[in-house]
């Protein structure tokens, strides 16, 4: 909806304050939008709209919906005075949690969630699991499974089109067998799963075979662009999107601009058939998000936190957004460059190696078994 235009079937009196226009633009905007604009009285009374009307030649009446909009403010969001659907971006919009209260809070404020992801150190997070673990109640496997799949059941029906991700168990030794006994497993859980693989030789292999078997698939821990040729040539003739997912803030963190990673695979999968559609994650901030938008990412998978903070100027890039490359200490990021690489050459082929894809495996075995009793 941003700068979106309604044309009004009726004359109306520029730059005048006469409630009974107002009253006429808001049973328009109802008719139009309904359920996007739910103006209430005391909205239409304190709010006039006099230089946004000009007459067209013919008596139509042009209301330029965003200079209403601006005059809303967050109270009135919060009360369900505005609702976000209207300026929904192109890009989908993930939340990158594991708390299913969380998603419906989210998706109160924002008016849609079109998808999660959810990964092992989320899981640790949620705030039942952490109950039990404050009580002394260490998960034994079976637990931790029966938690997840209770987690991402009750998430499920919450969620658009974009589905629910759910991450397979993997340390750096785990067979594509073991992990695709999982994902097989877990793809069973609900009806809109998308099964998280690490973009690893044994991670790509258990991808491969997925596809073939109809298993949606989110290939994670992506932190360079030849692990994203990789993902499109193994996955290759998937009959359902692949979704693979570039890690912005880990990349940003060792000084590495994380949005060119984006940037670079996006413009890499120009020359495919588009079944890998781009999910930016690990966004730490509002410019990620918005950066992630200007490119035109396919998803966004976005923290409970930086949606609050977007839900509050409900802003999207224009064409003056410039985002600033810049860490958390105001430094610059070291550019990535773009590489030519082949996206039909054999998905063995491409160099699939990368540091933070080995810490980020380590990481979730971490988070994964502080869950866990000894013995489990
Ligand atoms: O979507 C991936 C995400 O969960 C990782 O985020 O902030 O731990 O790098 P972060």
């Amino acid at each position: 909806m941003n700068g979106i235009i309604c044309a009004l079937r009726r004359k109306a009196d520029p730059g005048k304050q006469i409630t009974s226009n107002i009253r006429y633009v808001r049973r328009e905007l109802d008719i139009s939008f309904r359920d996007r604009y739910p103006f209430n009285d005391d909205f239409v009374t304190k709010n006039t709209i006099p230089r946004s009307i000009k007459k067209t030649s013919n008596s139509r009446v042009l209301i330029e919906a965003s200079l209403i909009r601006k005059s809303l403010d967050h109270k009135e969001i919060l009360k369900g005075g505005y609702n976000m659907r209207a300026n929904k971006p192109k890009t989908k919009i993930l939340i990158d949690g594991g708390d299913p209260d969380e998603t419906l809070r989210i998706k109160k404020l924002i008016g849609f969630v079109d998808g999660q992801t959810t990964n092992p150190s989320l899981i640790a997070k949620n705030p039942e699991v952490q109950q039990l673990l404050a009580a002394g109640h260490r998960l034994t496997t079976e637990e931790q499974k029966d938690e997840y799949k209770r987690i991402v059941q009750k998430i499920s029906p919450l969620v658009g089109d974009a589905g629910v991700s759910i991450e397979v168990f993997a340390d750096l030794d785990t067979t594509a067998e073991r992990m695709l006994a999982q994902g097989q497993e877990m793809f069973s859980w609900i009806p809109n799963a998308y099964i998280k693989y690490p973009c690893t030789h044994e991670g790509l292999r258990a991808a491969h075979v997925s596809v073939e078997r109809g298993i949606r698939v989110n290939m994670t821990l992506c932190f360079s662009q030849d692990q994203a040729a990789a993902v499109y040539a193994a996955t290759s003739g998937a009959k359902e999107p692949v979704y693979v997912s570039p890690f912005i803030g880990r990349l940003d963190d060792r000084g590495d601009n994380g949005m060119d990673v984006v940037r670079n695979i996006l413009k890499m999968y120009q020359a495919g058939d588009h079944h890998v559609h781009v999910l930016a994650a690990s966004i730490r901030h509002l410019d990620h998000l918005l950066c992630s938008f200007a490119l035109s990412a396919e998803l966004a998978t976005v923290p409970g936190k930086v949606l609050e903070s977007w839900a509050q100027g409900n802003r999207l890039p224009d064409d003056s957004f410039v985002y600033r490359a810049i860490d958390s200490k105001g430094q610059a990021l070291k550019p990535i460059e773009y590489k030519e690489l082949d996206l039909n050459a054999p998905w063995e082929s491409f160099d699939l190696r990368h540091e933070l894809t080995r810490k980020g495996i380590q990481k979730f075995v971490a988070d994964y078994e502080s869950t866990l009793s000894k013995s489990a």
